[in-house]
């Protein structure tokens, strides 16, 4: 089977660059002496987990429980689970799952979660690390706060510490590499920062970890960084390509998507709208970008209905009702989650269907 044989809307990952992101990720870490655990939520797939853990991972990062008991249940041992659990039920359920792998880490930034934490884990043992607000400004709490969360964590002796990590989420509002550069180095500063008031009052912190795609090369290059958890260079996406951290060419994820409508020679509509996209645009000279259309970089999409891609055509160029076009997406982690598939291909031919199978797994 071919790509132009298959049904649209749907995903297509190019195999080949697939192996080229993943690869050059493990053998970067590797070269500069820091682990790799990598983000779960860009792909959700146990398939591509599979490859990454081929190539070289030390443990996997998930955002919810429920992605993490997916992963477990096909043979994943060492999981992070990197947004706070708050809720006894969920905690109750991340107690049953840490029985069933070698090493389940919980993240916390509050005294409340802790005891939250310790209430459940009376009788278990549990790893914690704490996480550190290094700009992103979501979750986090300040480097000095450290070791308040510390002592709290201490009172149980099941909870045992596994060190301080924080996700460079504002490296994503760079306009160069420059700035890239200096929220890396702002994200690690936090971090270190952290260990070194723990370490300055006798506390061992053994994990230092940063994580996030367009800081991921020069997080790599600081000392004192032990862990890197980027998500989304498996793919990569149209943000990526904007904030430079890749080229087009390296893009492995595309959306599938057909012409179903041609109303005059300046607007055409796909059957691709944001149910399958996401909303996530970018903005170029003031227009906002929907994607980005492999050979025809004369039309934009600038708008998204809930099924309709609203193409704008800029010049006279070949598109016919029936075409099916590769995308590009502005935001790849968002546009896994809409499939419970994918379609593996190496050049025109398909390879294989791939099962998302944590799509959907936000509890
Ligand atoms: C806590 C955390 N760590 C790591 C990552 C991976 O970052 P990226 O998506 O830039 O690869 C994310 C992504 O949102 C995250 O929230």
């Amino acid at each position: 089977m071919y790509i132009k044989d298959l049904e649209t809307p749907n995903i297509i990952v190019d195999y080949e660059k697939l192996i080229k992101n993943i690869e050059e990720a493990s053998i970067l870490a590797k070269t500069f002496n820091k682990n790799l655990r990598p983000m779960m939520k860009t792909h959700k797939s146990v398939e591509i987990a599979k490859i990454q853990e081929k190539y070289g991972i030390n443990g996997i990062q998930c955002a919810k429980l429920s992605e993490a008991q997916v992963f477990s249940e096909n043979g994943f041992k060492d999981i992070f689970v990197s947004s706070e659990i708050v809720d006894e039920k969920k905690l109750i359920y991340a107690k049953k799952l840490s029985k069933k792998v070698e090493k389940l880490i919980l993240s916390v930034d509050s005294v409340e979660g802790i005891r939250r934490i310790s209430d459940v884990f009376n009788d278990e043992k549990i790893y914690i690390r704490i996480e550190i607000n290094s700009g992103h400004n979501r979750c986090g709490i300040k480097s000095e706060d450290v070791l308040i969360l510390y002592r709290e964590l201490e009172k149980n002796k099941n909870l045992i510490f596994d060190g301080v990590f924080t996700h460079g989420g504002h490296s994503y509002y760079s306009k160069d590499k420059i700035q890239r550069k200096e929220a890396a180095l702002k994200e690690a500063e936090e971090v270190l920062r952290a260990k070194k008031i723990l370490n300055e009052n006798g506390i061992k912190c053994d994990s230092v970890s940063v994580g996030s795609t367009p800081s991921f090369i020069f997080s790599l290059k600081i000392d004192g960084i032990t862990e890197v958890r980027p998500g989304n260079y498996v793919f990569y996406d149209l943000k990526q390509v904007k904030l430079g951290v890749i080229k087009l060419d390296r893009v492995s994820l595309f959306v599938l998507s057909q012409v179903i409508s041609k109303p005059d020679d300046n607007r055409a509509f796909i059957d691709a709208g944001a149910k399958v996209l996401s909303m996530d645009y970018l903005s170029f000279d003031n227009e906002k970008i929907y994607g980005y259309i492999i050979d025809h970089p004369d039309i934009d999409i600038t708008n998204l209905s809930e099924e309709h891609g609203w193409l704008k055509i800029k010049e006279r160029t070949k598109i016919n009702i029936g075409d099916k076009l590769k995308i590009i997406p502005v935001h790849s982690c968002l546009v896994i989650n809409n499939f419970d598939h994918f379609y593996l291909v190496k050049g025109e031919e398909v390879l294989k269907k791939v099962d998302i199978e944590a799509r959907g797994k936000f509890e």
